[in-house]
């Protein structure tokens, strides 16, 4: 069915609020939320309220963290979330590495002992918006066999990068470091659908098409991806002294434990470098080339990344969002947890 932005960012904010959750936090969790389900990243969106609900119920993110920010250098800082909301946690961590950067050229923020933080699209958004350069990695819970492996060892640890440009329009890269994400497993799962063999393994490593046989996910580009999400455990997990590897908390396990997660936001001001005009022109220059090239059998257009999702969020903002039944009538329902999670192995069926 369908529903405004508002509605369901006041939907889900009420229910985070009912579990337990601050109003400003749970805000900021329905907005990075809503964030997702306009750009079709329904993975990340008000899917996993009620997974966020019982955690928040059960003590597993901390309904009043104290927050500290610790400048470890001119560039540098570490951000202690306690555990609490990671969508909020990562948004402030963002807002102070975006001060950093406009001051000093650069900002390396650690974020430590957060839980689950959602799409990161949102939080490179915001340096872009201030019309700076934005990376950010955060680990996730081990769930992705390394290549030639057949047990699982690390998280989907996605990487998002966004730029600026000289009009509205941004180049927002982001994407986990597994063909698809978990989330797009649990997508394919709530709408009985099969998934592409090429997605995930079953528990004798060999490709499944069937979601809920899935018991690993697999890197993107074999070795290559599975480069990449070590790059991002050692940058949001070893590097910050936080767990890392098979050790990374899992999603499901216990939902009374804190995730203790880390993620990792680089800001890089380009007036250090060169011109801001410049930069933000060759930007749209090369927005507008990729829009140019000629595109082969079968695409329409070749698009920058993030375009799509945005075009996504520009249609969903008039016509509303396409979010599944059962979902929303959870959220509009009086419960706050069904008591589905815990312990659960994510891979059950
Ligand atoms: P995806 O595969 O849908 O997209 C990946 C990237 O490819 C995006 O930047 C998208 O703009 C670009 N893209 C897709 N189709 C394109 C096309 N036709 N032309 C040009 N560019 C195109 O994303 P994925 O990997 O499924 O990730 C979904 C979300 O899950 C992300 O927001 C990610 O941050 C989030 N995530 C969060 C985790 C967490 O623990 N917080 C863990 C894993 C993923």
């Amino acid at each position: 069915m369908k529903v405004t932005a508002k509605e369901l960012g006041t939907l889900i904010s009420n229910k985070l609020i009912k579990a337990g959750l601050d109003k400003e936090h749970a805000n900021v969790v329905a907005d990075v939320l809503v964030h997702a389900d306009t750009r079709g990243y329904h993975s990340h969106g008000a899917m996993r309220v009620e997974y966020y609900a019982e955690r928040i119920a059960k003590g597993g993110i901390n309904t009043s963290p104290v927050i500290q920010f610790e400048k470890t250098g001119p560039t540098t800082a570490i951000f202690e979330g306690d555990n609490g909301a990671g969508h909020y946690m990562a948004k402030e961590a963002m807002t102070e590495a975006i001060k950093m950067a406009k001051e000093n050229g650069i900002a390396v923020v650690g974020v430590k002992n957060i839980s689950h933080s959602g799409a990161l699209s949102y939080f490179v958004e915001q340096a872009a918006d201030e019309g700076l350069v934005g990376i950010s990695m955060c680990q996730s819970d081990p769930m992705v066999v390394p290549f030639g492996g057949k047990e699982p060892y690390y998280g989907t640890n996605p990487i998002a990068f966004a730029a600026p440009s000289s009009t509205d329009k941004k180049i927002i890269f982001d994407m986990a470091t597994t063909v698809q994400a978990w989330g797009k497993i649990l997508h394919a799962r709530s709408k009985e659908e099969s998934i592409p063999d090429t997605w995930a393994v079953d528990e004798h490593g060999e490709p499944t098409t069937d979601p809920f046989e899935v018991k690993a996910l697999l890197p993107i580009a074999g070795p290559k991806g599975y480069g990449l999400m070590m790059m991002v455990d050692i940058l949001s997990g070893v590097l910050l002294g936080l767990a890392h590897g098979n050790k990374v908390t899992s999603m499901y396990e216990d939902l009374t434990e804190h995730r203790k997660l880390g993620q990792i936001h680089l800001v890089i001001n380009p007036e250090f470098f060169t011109s801001a005009k410049m930069f933000k022109d060759n930007i749209t220059k090369t927005m507008n080339e990729l829009n140019q090239i000629q595109p082969r059998a079968g695409f329409d257009q070749v698009s920058y990344p993030g375009q799509r999702s945005e075009e996504r969020a520009e249609k969903s903002l008039e016509s509303g969002i396409e979010i599944v039944d059962d979902i929303y009538e959870y959220l509009v329902s009086e419960a706050v947890h069904y008591n589905k999670y815990n312990n659960k192995d994510p891979f059950a069926k």
